[in-house]
């Protein structure tokens, strides 16, 4: 403790650092796992051995005389959860595994029981004492096998008649599969439970979204929200795993009020393979047509992906084909499969980024028959003014200058027109790019502002910071609006006690609360202000916009010297803290107009010809996210999910073995993700250009889609590098070879 001490107090980061980072460096900050209550004790899962079936038996008798046991739970004494008692009730908790509620085995790895005890150690060995007899059933978990059964249903309106692919001059049609990823954050689903003595429920947890958690809770112990508190002032990652709640929560939960202690439950790193979802396996088929003069004429894109036997997870893969590019004649459609394994759910650029791995393949198969080349191909193509779907015209769309300024970084003129013609040695260079559009989502959100004499404003919303640097970007914007300095300003962040916000998701999360910062900061200088005009008559007539805040004092933009001190408002009107709250929501706007925000991305791969490898040379992604609030955190963020396309397009897959009846190699020796080695530079660049209709920041959500077309690039890159079209990821070399 005392090694840390020592460095709490060093100066705060520069400007363009995280707000968090001393803590997060020091230790200081806590994740959901490291809070210390007092009496408490630890859960640990006992898991089914089967993957579908019924448990006939469990035998807890030997674990309950380990040292340190306190209670076992099983769907045979859990205390019922009023959101779980029956089908019904379970239809309606938007929690979908009712662990402890049910006999029946869904997948393998699902949990059958909890033991509590008095240590995590304790509890470990008493849960390998755990046994249990089933009755086994026949169980379907290989993708591949499996979707052919299931039909395809429409997936949005038919445009025109997709029969117009006949007429094509050029038609290019492939099948595109690619298997189970999972988000593994490196901080593990962790919760801490505690019923107090006032029955209210308190959860220190990892996730997404406070406020959600808080929801689904609410439904199932049927009590009030605010009955619940949830507090994550740190999460360390979430790629989309924190979006829902997730067996640990609802445990530790059932666990402390069965124990009247508080509990704590932590995922292993293997669990984290089998409990917190992951991004479905995927089968495709796309076909495209164009004109001689490489005008996209009709497009027909199919899709299945997996979901659970007892979840209906869609994540809406052929989305993306309805969005990027004027097509008169469209067909998109669509279907989950049922398998037996844990449900997925949303991973970086759901949906979108699998759906682009087809559509930006197929346009790049496209560009070598029609000899043009797949810049100038994409440009005439894109829907930049209209959105094809909605019909509404984009608010602000750059997609195409995203794609002009990432030629020119990435040196486009360099890449040779035909594939397997580039080489070095033993290694063959390509050249690839591809484009990537998202939802630039915006809803209701809440802030809080408490300042002090001293000049010091804590801002404060629910929504949580996954590592995004939501925190910095607050403090950016409470500085741009109040103009007191950054280190006066604090933030508070990821406790449900706080103002409300939407979860961190859908990269929706500092377009939400953009509005409420502002919001929030121009009701503090308008409340100073009613204080200051006692003092000060000059301020009666200044509008929000003139008011600026120094250090000591409010004063008006273009009248520095007209100023009144914080000191003397706190004095004469006898003030502790000045505290404001304020809500923002989107507007007309949002019906007018339509949202995006887009990203292309290009890289240069080199390919051995002996062993396979796939060498990532250089990868450039520019981004249009509106106005660029933090400058680091947004260039953080899309060279992260770069990282993450990488994995996607080389190294990342989760094997389901067919025997076995689950995923294998649940650690990270099987499950490659990349580090620096595998990751070449990556150059990010924004366009930058505010969009004012989007929140009062401009800002459109850049979470995603650094991801989107990321795999697409790859592929096209390894395509242009040896003439060999993979449409199976990842692209490991034993597909190349
Ligand atoms: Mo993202 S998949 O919305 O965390």
């Amino acid at each position: 403790m005392e090694f840390f001490d020592e460095y709490v107090d060093m100066p705060t980061p520069p400007p363009e650092g995280r707000v968090e980072a001393m803590a997060k460096v020091t230790g200081k900050g806590k994740y959901a796992a490291e809070y210390q209550l007092p009496n408490m004790c630890y859960g640990v899962f006992v898991t089914s051995t089967i993957t579908a079936g019924t448990i006939k038996t469990i035998q807890t008798a030997n674990a309950k005389m380990a040292d340190g046991v306190i209670d076992i739970i099983t769907h045979l004494n859990k205390q019922t959860v009023p959101g779980l008692a029956d089908e019904a009730a379970i239809k309606a908790s938007r929690f979908s595994l009712p662990i402890f509620h049910t006999d029946k085995i869904f997948f393998k790895g699902q949990p059958i029981a909890l033991v509590i005890a008095a240590t995590f150690e304790e509890a470990t060995y008493a849960a390998s004492l755990v046994t249990a007899e089933y009755n086994e059933t026949n169980f379907v978990v290989d993708f591949d096998k499996a979707h052919a059964n299931v039909p395809l249903k429409p997936a949005g309106k038919d445009r025109g008649n997709i029969d117009a692919l006949q007429l094509a001059s050029v038609q290019v049609s492939g099948t595109y599969t690619i298997k189970n990823e999972v988000h593994n954050p490196m901080e593990m689903h962790a919760t801490i439970a505690h019923w107090q003595d006032d029955g209210k429920l308190l959860l220190y947890d990892k996730n997404q979204g406070v406020n959600n958690v808080q929801r689904v809770f609410a439904g199932l112990y049927k009590m009030p929200v605010d009955n619940i508190q949830v507090v994550s002032e740190f999460v360390g990652g979430g790629f989309g795993s924190g979006l829902k709640v997730w067996p640990n929560t609802l445990a530790a939960a059932m666990a402390a009020k069965q124990v009247k202690r508080p509990v704590k439950v932590v995922l292993t790193r293997p669990q984290m393979f089998t409990l917190v979802g992951y991004r479905p396996a995927s089968w495709q088929k796309l076909v495209i047509g164009a004109d001689a003069t490489g005008k996209f004429t009709s497009l027909w894109h199919q899709a299945k992906h997996s979901t659970s036997v007892y979840d209906n997870f869609n994540e809406g893969i052929t989305r993306i084909s309805r969005l990027v590019y004027n097509i008169e004649n469209l067909k998109t459609e669509s279907a989950i499969v049922p398998l037996n394994l844990s449900t997925p759910t949303w991973m970086r650029g759901p949906g979108d980024c699998t759906g682009a791995f087809a559509v930006e393949s197929a346009i790049d198969t496209l560009s070598y028959q029609l000899q043009q080349d797949p810049v100038a191909l994409r440009l005439k193509n894109l829907a930049l003014k209209i959105d094809p779907d909605s019909g509404k015209p984009w608010s602000t769309h750059y997609i195409d200058e995203c794609i002009t300024k990432g030629a020119s970084m990435i040196q486009w003129q360099n890449r040779p027109a035909t594939p397997g013609t580039l080489t070095e040695g033993d290694w063959k260079i390509g050249y690839g790019m591809a484009v990537g559009m998202w939802n630039a989502g915006r809803t209701s959100a809440s802030a809080s502002i408490q300042m002090t004499k001293d000049g010091t404003v804590v801002v404060q919303t629910a929504m949580t910071d996954i590592g995004t640097g939501t925190g910095t970007g607050v403090q950016n914007m409470a500085y741009s609006t109040l103009g007191i300095d950054k280190e006066k300003i604090k933030v508070e962040l990821g406790n449900s006690n706080l103002p409300p916000a939407p979860s961190q998701g859908g990269s929706t999360g500092l377009s939400s609360i953009s509005g409420a910062i502002v919001a929030v900061c121009n009701q503090l200088k308008t409340k100073l202000a009613t204080w200051a005009v006692e003092q000060n008559t000059a301020f009666k007539t200044v509008g929000v916009d003139e008011l600026v805040l120094t250090n000591d004092a409010i004063t008006i933009k273009a009248q520095p010297s007209v100023k009144v001190l914080f000191a003397d408002i706190w004095r004469k009107n006898n003030l502790e803290v000045v505290e404001v709250m304020a809500t923002a929501a989107p507007g007309e706007e949002r019906k007018q107009f339509a949202f995006a925000s887009s990203a292309a991305h290009f890289c240069v791969v080199k390919v051995n010809t002996k062993t396979g490898k796939v060498k990532m040379h250089k990868m450039v992604c520019v981004a249009d996210g509106g106005t660029i609030v933090n400058q680091k955190a947004a260039a953080n963020q899309i060279s992260g999910a770069c990282v993450g396309g990488i994995g996607m397009a080389l190294t990342e897959y989760q094997t389901i073995d067919a025997t076995l009846g689950t995923g294998i190699g649940n650690d990270f020796g099987a499950y490659h993700i990349p580090v620096n080695a595998d990751a070449p530079i990556i150059e990010v660049a924004f366009i930058g250009k505010p969009d004012v209709n989007s929140n009062p920041s401009g800002s459109k959500g850049l979470g995603e889609v650094g991801i989107i077309g990321a795999a697409a690039a790859i592929a096209n890159a390894i395509y242009n590098a040896t003439g060999k079209r993979i449409y199976d990821l990842p692209i490991t070399p034993d597909k190349i070879l």
